[in-house]
């Protein structure tokens, strides 16, 4: 960004989110949060509390005149703010689809009635559902299991989101990007709502067994959160990113059962890893997707795309979180 601009983060006391607030304070940005630390911490952001240029809100999106008072000044929002994590969206199903679905609609519909900054949408990898062609682009099929289901409330509300988006684009002319991320990983996140790189590292430096769940034989691709928080700042410059939808993340697939062991060489845990059925973990019915990797044509096309850490040096930069 050429000059230093006010930028709301919404969910900026969240994993990505702090990272991100960090990020835009190192560029001189003066940054607003709005954040009602459900999954977030003001541990994320205690180190930059102290800083002049961040304004921090503890409130929740869904509060349409707490936002009316911020939004007016902003230039671009980063809307972040989220129920996320399979496990904590299949526990609190009503409140999630209200957080992502009528909490962005108020991001979205504020913006639209101001003077139309651009507005960031997150979105997630979960859109794409039970498709697991490989790579996955962009306009790949979204295919979704049954809405008896909690666990497809996560997929279909980030779904609805990215329509809504793209609706307000074409209908109102509001500059939207929508970047779907892709296991975002690194220090800071939280293993309590499912994530599993974290769960994986905590177990391990414990010495507590590595509970796969599953069979283990399900691929992911791992990203490193510093590359997404670079590749989104320079992502909202683009002018023809606007109205579109990109992939965003690492392209290195791996079985959670390689993780598994990759987490326990790593650590020199003396930890056993046991598999636990995904109707224990999660719910009766439970289905999950075999392997999900991007294709990262469209934002490699867009902007220069780079990818600084493999899996490896991931899994290190997680334990050396948990162990400082
Ligand atoms: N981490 C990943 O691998 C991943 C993958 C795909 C998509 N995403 C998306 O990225 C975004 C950030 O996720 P994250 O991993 O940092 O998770 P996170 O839980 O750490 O961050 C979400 C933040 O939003 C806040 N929040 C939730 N509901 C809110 C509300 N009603 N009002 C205000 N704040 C609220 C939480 O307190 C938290 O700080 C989310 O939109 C998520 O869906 C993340």
């Amino acid at each position: 960004m050429s000059s230093p601009s006010r930028i709301l983060v919404t969910g900026g006391a969240g994993f990505i989110g702090s990272h991100l607030v960090e990020y835009l304070l190192e560029r001189q940005h003066e940054v607003y949060i709005i954040d009602d630390l459900s999954t977030g911490s003001v541990d994320n952001i205690r180190h930059l509390l102290s800083d002049s240029r961040l304004h921090f809100y503890v409130g929740s999106i869904l509060d349409q005149g707490m936002l009316g008072k911020i939004m007016p000044q902003i230039e671009l929002v980063y809307h972040l703010a989220a129920a996320v994590g399979v496990k904590y969206v299949i526990q609190n199903p009503l409140k999630s689809l209200e957080t992502n679905i009528l909490g962005t609609h108020n991001i979205l519909q504020l913006a639209n009635k101001l003077h139309k900054p651009t507005v960031f949408i997150a979105s997630s990898s979960e859109v794409y559902g039970k498709n697991d062609t490989v790579p996955l682009s962009e306009e790949a099929p979204r295919i979704l299991g049954s809405s008896t289901l909690a666990r497809w409330g996560y997929s279909s509300s980030k779904g609805v989101d990215e329509l809504f988006s793209l609706a307000y684009y074409r209908e109102k002319k509001l500059p939207v990007v929508i970047g779907r991320f892709f296991n975002t990983c690194g220090k800071r996140q939280s293993g309590a709502y499912g994530m599993v790189l974290p769960r994986f590292v905590k177990q391990a430096l414990l010495g507590q067994s590595i509970t796969i769940f599953g069979d283990g034989k399900q691929t992911r691709c791992f990203s490193y959160v510093g590359d997404i928080v670079s590749a989104i700042y320079r992502l909202v410059e683009v002018p023809q990113a606007r109205g579109n939808v990109f992939n965003i993340g690492n392209n290195e697939e791996i079985t959670i059962e390689e993780l598994a062991r990759l987490v326990k060489e790593i650590t020199g845990s003396a930890s056993d890893i046991v598999y636990i059925p995904y109707e224990k973990a999660y719910e009766k019915g439970f289905e999950d997707m075999k392997r999900r990797v991007p294709d990262l044509t469209k934002i490699k096309q867009t902007i220069d795309y780079t990818i600084t850490k493999d899996c490896r040096a991931i899994i290190q930069e997680v334990i050396d979180y948990f162990t400082e």
